[in-house]
């Protein structure tokens, strides 16, 4: 089934420290950004791009959409101060039933879990990418802790998101209203009481935060696992 997607590419990169945003650091010789749009522009069930941006850097953008030939970047609309508002902004210019919210900081997503994803949105509503959680985590307040939380139950939760387009736009307007601030999308289907459903995905679709990251987005690139697909 087709879906629609919204990158969120709005933000300042703060933690990464490159002084740019992180979307325009290099991998390979090419932008981040850029990774991460051949994976949906390549993506046959991908319909169309709502690529969100800092009106600032609407024109380094422009450039790298003619540059790297993307058709499917059917919209650039300007992001907010918050995440959640840049995606809110980005949801509105949707028209697909099934819409996907993924982090442009995120190169390295596979073409094979878009598909589990976008499946498991038609028959849940909501869905999101996520990886069971393989350390030990302890809470702890002032250096002591308090609790060794149980891990089985617990995931590490990525993007993509996928939802129908009702649901998302109705969570960001219900989240609005109750000055709620999440810190992903489906956090706000949650909070409207809405079941959302976990997808397997893959420890290598990391979000590009902080400088370390780069260290590992390079063995990524260099284990062909990376960017090649089932
Ligand atoms: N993002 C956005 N609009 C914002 C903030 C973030 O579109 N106001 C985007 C980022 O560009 C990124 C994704 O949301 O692709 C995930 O956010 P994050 O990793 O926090 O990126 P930044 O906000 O850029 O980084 P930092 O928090 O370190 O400043
Ligand atoms: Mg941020």
């Amino acid at each position: 089934m087709d879906y629609q997607v919204v990158i969120p590419a709005a933000g300042s990169g703060k933690r990464m420290n490159a002084g740019k945003n992180k979307q325009f650091i290099l991998l390979k010789g090419k932008p981040v950004i850029v990774h991460t749009l051949t994976v949906f522009e390549q993506d046959p069930a991908c319909s169309g791009i709502i690529l969100v941006i800092n009106e600032k850097e609407k024109g380094d953008f422009l450039k790298l959409i003619e540059l790297y030939h993307f058709k499917k970047v059917k919209q650039l609309v300007a992001g907010g101060a918050e995440r959640q508002e840049s995606v809110y902004n980005g949801l509105k210019a949707c028209d697909s039933d099934i819409v996907l919210v993924h982090d442009g900081a995120r190169p390295f997503i596979r073409q094979s879990h878009i598909r589990d994803l976008v499946l498991s949105a038609q028959e849940a509503d909501a869905a999101t990418i996520a990886v069971p959680v393989k350390d030990t985590i302890k809470k702890a307040e002032n250096l002591q802790v308090v609790e060794t939380i149980e891990r089985s139950s617990l995931w590490l939760v990525q993007t993509p998101q996928a939802f129908r387009l009702s649901l998302i736009l109705s969570a960001h307007e219900h989240a609005v209203k109750h000055q709620f601030a999440g810190t992903d999308d489906a956090s706000l289907v949650e909070f409207m009481k809405h079941r959302v459903k976990i997808v397997y995905g893959d420890y290598t679709n990391i979000k590009l935060t902080t400088p370390d990251d780069l260290l590992f987005a390079k063995a990524i690139m260099e284990s062909e696992r990376g960017k090649s697909d089932d």
